[in-house]
């Protein structure tokens, strides 16, 4: 049996991870550590969690004492680093917490593992690191960090800690950096849950600038099944891109969803733009497609769809999400002072 400590995995894509995980490995046992910030949500694991081969602890990644007894305790023989803040605008507002978990929690596991042995330590990582292309040009693994965010500026610094943690103490590391996810169980700060749910409400759909920005998109569950197997078979020591080859300026993404809503183009409304906004995102994959033969599977239509759908089948789900204080209170604070721009 191996015993996975999986951090964040009640937010988004550790969720749909751990969901993942279940239905591939009988013999894993997970361990989830998180912190239950505004974004994690118990709700997204209803269906697991009574499972045996799973323990839920409520903690937090920068919690030494508590981290070093779940390594313990619970023998852990591998890591999966999901736990971040993990939305752009919010480091615009206040960085912090950003430092706190995404730089100094990461730290903390890192420690725990060099004491504990752990055979593998797998760092979820974000594209955003890279910082900006212009119209064209893709990222590669290889190149140089220029992260322009708060948020970028985090996880690049703990993608350089966990680098030096295998240089320096041979620790068995990976990085993972992927584009943006889509699908199931997204927290509605994110751009596509943010559009779906405000156009079912037939309610504005805040577009930031022109519109022009450009985007990769990568559906949630081809990301687990690439994590999964960068994970069993992935170099140590070694970065892997994982991205949807899916580029698409933010405008047109959000007219393709009002087309699938059956909703008119007279919800789109363009206002001031995020300070620092990358113009384009867009990764080299061939190096997981070639050596560990990944690619992201179907088209991005139906996958799309899917997601639509999704949503539209749990508005209990997301419902409870927008009626928290939380939630009202950031939407109020991050919208308000952004203007309708005439374009
Ligand atoms: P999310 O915001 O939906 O979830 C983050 C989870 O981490 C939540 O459950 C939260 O409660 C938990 N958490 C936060 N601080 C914690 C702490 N100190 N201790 C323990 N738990 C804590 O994020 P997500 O979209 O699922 O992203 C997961 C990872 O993937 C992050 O590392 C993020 O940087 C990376 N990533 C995300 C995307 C994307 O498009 N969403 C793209 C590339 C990389
Ligand atoms: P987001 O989902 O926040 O991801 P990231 O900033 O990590 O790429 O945003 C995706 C794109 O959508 C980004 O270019 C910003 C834009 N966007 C809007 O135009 N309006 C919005 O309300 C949000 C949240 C994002």
């Amino acid at each position: 049996m191996n015993t996975i400590l999986i951090t964040g995995g009640c937010g988004f894509i550790g969720s749909n991870f751990i969901r993942y995980a279940f239905n591939q490995h009988d013999d894993w046992h997970i361990v989830n550590v998180d912190r239950l910030t505004y974004a994690g949500n118990p709700e997204n694991l209803k269906d697991i969690e009574s499972d045996a081969r799973y323990t839920f602890i409520h903690g937090d990644i920068c919690d030494k004492k508590l981290i070093g007894s779940v390594y313990r305790e619970h023998k852990i023989t591998g890591v999966i680093n999901f736990a971040a803040e993990s939305h752009v605008d919010r480091s615009i507002m206040d960085a912090t917490v950003f430092f706190e978990t995404n730089v100094k929690g990461t730290m903390v596991l890192l420690d725990a593992a060099r004491q504990f042995g752990i055979e593998r330590f797998l760092q979820i990582s974000t594209d955003e690191v890279y910082g900006e292309l212009g119209e064209t040009g893709y990222f590669t693994e290889k190149s140089p960090l220029k992260p322009n965010s708060p948020y970028a500026a985090s996880k690049a610094s703990a993608d350089l800690l966990v680098n030096t943690y295998y240089r320096t103490y041979s620790l068995p590391v990976l990085i993972v950096r992927s584009s943006n996810n889509y699908g199931p169980y997204q927290y509605p700060e994110k751009m596509i849950p943010l559009m779906i749910i405000r156009a079912m409400e037939g309610k504005q759909l805040p577009v930031y600038g022109d519109g022009t920005n450009v985007r990769d998109w990568l559906y949630v569950g081809d990301n687990c099944r690439a994590i999964d197997i960068i994970f069993k078979d992935g170099i140590t020591g070694e970065v892997y891109n994982v991205g949807g080859s899916m580029e698409i300026t933010n405008i047109n993404l959000v007219k393709k969803l009002l087309d699938i809503l059956g909703k008119p183009e007279s919800l789109i409304s363009f206002v001031t733009d995020r300070p620092g906004h990358d113009r384009r995102y867009a990764l080299d994959i061939s190096k997981i497609n070639e050596e560990l033969k990944w690619e992201s599977i179907g088209s991005f239509d139906n996958k799309l769809r899917e997601t639509v759908q999704w949503y539209k089948d749990n508005a209990p789900w997301w419902k409870n999400v927008l009626n928290k204080n939380d939630y009202q209170d950031y939407y109020k604070k991050m919208y308000s002072k952004r203007k309708e721009e005439v374009r």
